[in-house]
């Protein structure tokens, strides 16, 4: 298998990934600003699929009509020479003031009307890119003391304003599907929709659910001390993975947004097994932030090292699901057994009583977990293969 990325792996890039300047709240930018065009230029060359975008990192905020063509013709431009793909595009609702307190759910209603304007325009050019998902990652929409904001009628102004945008691409006619970015909190203190499980219930809610998934984010998860491989899973069980955030994270700690497997290195193992196992085909999207200490060589070392460890995660997951010794741990620890239906086709609860079964000795009956666990460590780090 090679470990040189190409189109096929379809991995992307945010624009603000590797055009991230490093201005923290503690310091300010290590890095000057990146061209779009550059970057277009240096994912292509480094085998990326294509590139995602917020309105505000093609076209600066407040650009006019003429500079606003003038960015876009210069950026399909670089599309066009390198056949770099946009499956995705989201709306800067957190950097300009005017969305200090959130934007759909800002208090103030004249702000949720300014921002479905501004989400409805950057649709329109994600039509025009060829973009199938629109990201709806809720940065501001929160609040630092449950005295601002009453929760629940902000998730009624959430709701209303993922209605509005629905139907809009409804109208429009758009291929677009729309795609909810968990996370706890940062830049608020607590964010609306802080985990994948809360976006998937607040979905149910809407007037057109099946246009609506999730876009979870690593770090974002295990912001949350959630188990990120888990939420995964729950997303594909219920059809709604229709983006995934590939990041790394150390714990329950500030947004970090690492290289991918840079952070919980074993969980990035487990990820990439299940994302193969079960046919991900959406893009592979690296939402991360090259290091402040990163020059211009260290940003594209950094987008390099995303994709080689995907694809080094994946060759080694298949290595483990092929290896006689895993497939023999695994038949001890039944694992094959999860797989049968727990009631017999035709059984009823009826059928479950006078059943003769031995608990003590089920009791007693290892599952040998640990022995499965340590062949996964071994062939995450390559020995025995
Ligand atoms: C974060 C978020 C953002 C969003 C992006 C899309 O790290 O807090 O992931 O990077 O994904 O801005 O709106
Ligand atoms: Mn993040
Ligand atoms: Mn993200």
């Amino acid at each position: 298998m090679s470990l040189n990325p190409t189109p096929a792996d379809k991995f992307t890039f945010g624009l603000w990934t590797v055009g991230w300047q490093a201005r923290d709240p503690f310091g300010d930018a290590t890095r000057g600003p990146l061209d779009p065009v550059r970057s277009v230029n240096e994912l292509a060359a480094r085998g990326a699929y294509g590139v995602t975008f917020h309105d505000d990192d093609l076209i600066p905020f407040g650009s006019d009509e003429s500079a606003r063509a003038g960015h876009i013709a210069r950026f399909k431009k670089a599309l066009a020479e390198t056949g770099m793909k946009i499956p995705m595009a989201t709306t800067n609702l957190f950097s300009h003031p005017v969305f200090k307190d959130g934007a759909l759910t800002s208090n103030d209603r004249d702000i949720r009307r300014f921002a479905l304007r501004k989400v409805m325009r950057n649709i329109d050019l994600a039509a025009e890119l060829g973009a199938q998902i629109y990201v709806c990652w809720g940065g501001r929409e929160g609040a630092e003391s449950d005295g601002a904001k009453d929760a629940y009628v902000a998730l009624e102004r959430y709701r209303e304003g993922f209605n509005v945008l629905g139907q809009y691409v409804i109208d429009k006619g758009y291929d677009i599907k729309f795609a909810i970015e968990p996370k706890p909190n940062e830049p608020r203190g607590d964010i609306f929709l802080p985990t994948i499980g809360h976006a998937l219930a607040f979905i149910n809610s809407l007037d057109h659910p099946e246009m609506v998934g999730v876009n979870p984010e690593v770090g974002h998860e295990q912001m949350a001390g959630l188990n990120f491989v888990h939420g995964i899973a729950q997303a594909l069980f219920h059809k709604k993975l229709f983006h995934i955030d590939l990041n790394g994270q150390h714990g329950p700690k500030y947004d970090q947004d690492l290289v991918f497997g840079h952070g919980d290195l074993k969980s990035a193992f487990f990820l990439v097994d299940l994302l193969e196992r079960y046919n991900y085909a959406g893009p592979k999207h690296f939402d991360y932030k090259p290091a402040r200490t990163e020059d211009d060589k260290g940003v594209w070392a950094s987008a390099s090292a995303n994709m080689r460890t995907y694809l080094l995660l994946k060759e080694r997951a298949l290595a483990f699901r092929s290896d006689p010794r895993v497939q023999a741990a695994m038949k001890d620890s039944r694992i094959d057994q999860l797989e049968i239906p727990t009631m017999a086709a035709g059984e009823s609860w009826k059928d479950l009583a006078d059943e003769s079964f031995d608990v003590d000795l089920a009791g007693e009956r290892g599952y040998g977990y640990e022995a499965l666990d340590q062949l996964a460590l071994e062939h995450l780090m390559g020995v025995g293969i």
